[in-house]
């Protein structure tokens, strides 16, 4: 397999930032071959070019797209004619589907990605999704994202779910240890020691449940003896499956909204 060397960058905030930071830190790509393309000049990993316009010459083995949904329309009008032929067009776009890129550009593949922001340590999710048949094509961008962290393909019929679940499932997580933290600070643990503590505490929890034999379901109930004080508090979140309700709704909100982001992406 002929790894992918060079790649274009169309807007580097958040997301592609932690993606970029990734491939220079793990060697996936020398820093010289990627070229960014953003508004202003951006701290970027040391030997990457930027600019407000695409280099002259050939094009990349691969053009990563990480703007934001709304700002598609724009970008294709900008650079669609200048990538005509690029081999692969990666979107990291949420809710956008392949038809809306195929609309737009005029690429040899199509790669949609769904990261996350821990890719930046190499302990993120990519869900990855093409319609190509081209089993190099695929090979090559599994590749690339595999210094990521766990990389999963998935049907294009899920990627919004997928895209709820490890996309913005961070977010979700983090609101969730602050507010465990809230919860000890109220219980009087000094506000800063809860927090250290409820980071800990789910690093630690995290790295055992991937490790352990049974699913974190049952772990759950194995920690919990009966008549125990972790039982009195998992039976606060389990009564009438309060916490499965709360992230069951949380999902279907963040699902619905990439839904909406794609029927605008298809206009
Ligand atoms: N954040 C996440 O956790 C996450 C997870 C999965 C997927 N995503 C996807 O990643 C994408 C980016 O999200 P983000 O959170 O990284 O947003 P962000 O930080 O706002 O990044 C978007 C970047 O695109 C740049 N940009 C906008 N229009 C441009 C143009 N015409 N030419 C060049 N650059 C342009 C913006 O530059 P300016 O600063 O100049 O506006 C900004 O740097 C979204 O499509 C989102 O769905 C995000």
């Amino acid at each position: 397999m002929t790894p992918i060397k060079t790649l274009w960058i169309v807007g580097c905030g958040n997301m592609a930032g932690a993606m970029l930071a990734r491939w220079v830190a793990a060697g996936t790509l020398d820093a010289p071959e990627i070229f960014v393309l953003n508004r202003r000049d951006r701290d970027l990993p040391a030997g990457v070019r930027q600019g407000r316009v695409l280099p002259d010459g050939p094009l990349p083995d691969a053009v990563m797209l990480g703007v934001k949904p709304q700002q598609l329309e724009d970008v294709a009008e900008q650079i669609a004619g200048r990538l005509a032929g690029v081999p692969l067009l990666i979107s990291i776009l949420a809710g956008v589907e392949e038809a809306a890129l195929s609309a737009r550009f005029d690429a040899q593949a199509y790669l949609r990605a769904m990261p996350n922001m821990p890719v930046a340590i190499g302990k993120g999710v990519v869900a990855l999704h093409t319609d190509t048949t081209d089993a190099a094509m695929r090979e090559r961008a599994a590749a690339l994202m595999t210094p990521m962290g766990l990389v999963e393909w998935v049907d294009a019929a899920r990627f919004d779910a997928v895209t709820a679940l490890a996309g913005s499932g961070p977010a979700f997580l983090y609101r969730f240890i602050d507010a465990l933290a809230q919860a000890g600070a109220a219980l009087d643990i000094p506000a800063e020691q809860a927090q250290r503590m409820a980071l800990a505490m789910v690093e630690g929890a995290t790295l055992s449940a991937a490790t352990a034999s049974e699913p974190p379901g049952a772990l759950a109930d194995r920690v919990a003896s009966p008549g125990g004080s972790t039982r009195a508090g998992l039976n606060v979140l389990d009564d009438g499956r309060a916490l499965q309700s709360l992230l069951t709704d949380t999902l279907a909100a963040s699902f619905r909204r990439n839904r909406e982001l794609a029927a605008a992406a298809r206009e």
